[in-house]
């Protein structure tokens, strides 16, 4: 079975950053975003197909000097084809039922009970269904009793959304789909979704955790949610912790933490620095960066190889 992973988009809410690397490769918890996608797919995805387009090139490399276990195929788009156009650019290699996503989303969700879903419904594609209380920033889904959509709505105004569960950018989908995909670019969501409905669509709600880590917030609450999952790690290649005072889950890799309050929510990448007395919390400090004495770090994503001087307060930023 083969797994699409959309991972072309520009990732412009996470600017600077995505100016350097690609949003699929950004690292959470010391592996790339899209590998948290990756790892947990069921045994029988054979491959992974990536359609990519923005920074191939970084994309290709990782995929070059790291092995995932399965066969990976990156498609190139010249231009993006937003998310409707970049699953018909890769139609060549989907013969048969496949999994396809957003390449920045975190969750809980159970892939092989989704699939067993999708199969008892024979309709055309089933999409991950996530419950939220305010669904106005996001596309929502109305189902009837047999879990059939009804409707979609891209970001209703507050008080007239037609339900309070959202696309979760999780899909399965059968072949057939392509053929109802026209050619340019176009949305899934919008030009696709609403002209198959006839041809049955299913919803597969879920529940646990669930996070679209495009954004500096968000993509610290996916963190925060791994964290705290996992229980929290603390340390790996750090050779002296001593007089570090830390609140929470946090990952520390960093070479060299001097005496410093970290946590809670800090993921620190290897190589990466932190001097006597500097304050870090929610917040990933990536490899090479260089948190100064005493500096104050707050809800903040600290780029590779950044340097905050001392005394410096850094609070609800990318810096990169
Ligand atoms: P923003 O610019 O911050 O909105 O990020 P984005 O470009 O990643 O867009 P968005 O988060 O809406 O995209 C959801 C998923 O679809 C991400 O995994 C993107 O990489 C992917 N995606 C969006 N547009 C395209 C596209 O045109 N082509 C491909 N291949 N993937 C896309």
């Amino acid at each position: 079975m083969k797994a699409l992973i959309l991972a072309g988009g520009l990732g412009t809410r996470l600017r600077p950053l995505t100016f350097s690397m690609p949003k699929p490769v950004i690292p959470l918890l010391g592996r790339p975003l899209v590998r948290h996608l990756i790892d947990p797919l069921p045994e029988e995805v054979d491959t992974v197909i990536l359609a990519v387009s923005y920074m191939k090139d970084y994309l290709e490399r990782y995929f070059r000097e790291n092995d995932i276990g399965r066969e990976v195929v990156l498609v190139n788009e010249e231009e993006p084809l937003g998310t409707g156009g970049a699953i018909k650019n890769v139609a060549r290699w989907l013969d048969d039922t496949f999994f396809a996503f957003n390449g920045d989303i975190i969750s809980s969700l159970d892939l092989s009970a989704m699939l067993e879903s999708h199969r008892s419904h024979h309709g055309i594609g089933t999409i991950a269904l996530w419950s939220v209380d305010d669904p106005s920033a996001f596309g929502v889904v109305a189902t009837d009793g047999s879990g059939r959509v009804t409707t979609f709505q891209e970001k209703p105004a507050p008080g007239e959304e037609v339900s309070n569960r959202i696309n979760a950018g999780a899909y399965i989908f059968e072949p057939e789909l392509l053929d109802r995909i026209p050619d340019g670019v176009v949305s899934l969501e919008r030009d696709v979704f609403p002209n198959v409905l006839d041809r049955g669509l299913y919803g597969y709600a879920f529940q646990g955790y669930w996070v679209d880590a495009g954004t500096r917030e968000s993509f610290l609450r996916a963190q925060r949610t791994l964290l705290d999952v996992g229980g929290g790690r603390v340390a790996c290649a750090v050779r002296r912790l001593s007089g570090v005072r830390i609140s929470g889950n946090n990952m520390i890799e960093a070479a060299h933490v001097e005496p410093s309050a970290i946590g809670p929510n800090v993921y620190i990448e290897r190589g990466a620095q932190v001097h006597d007395g500097a304050t870090i919390s929610n917040s990933m400090v990536m490899a090479g960066a260089v948190i100064g004495r005493g500096a104050t770090i707050s809800n903040s994503i600290i780029g590779p190889g950044m340097v905050v001087e001392d005394g410096a307060v850094i609070a609800d930023v990318i810096l990169a």
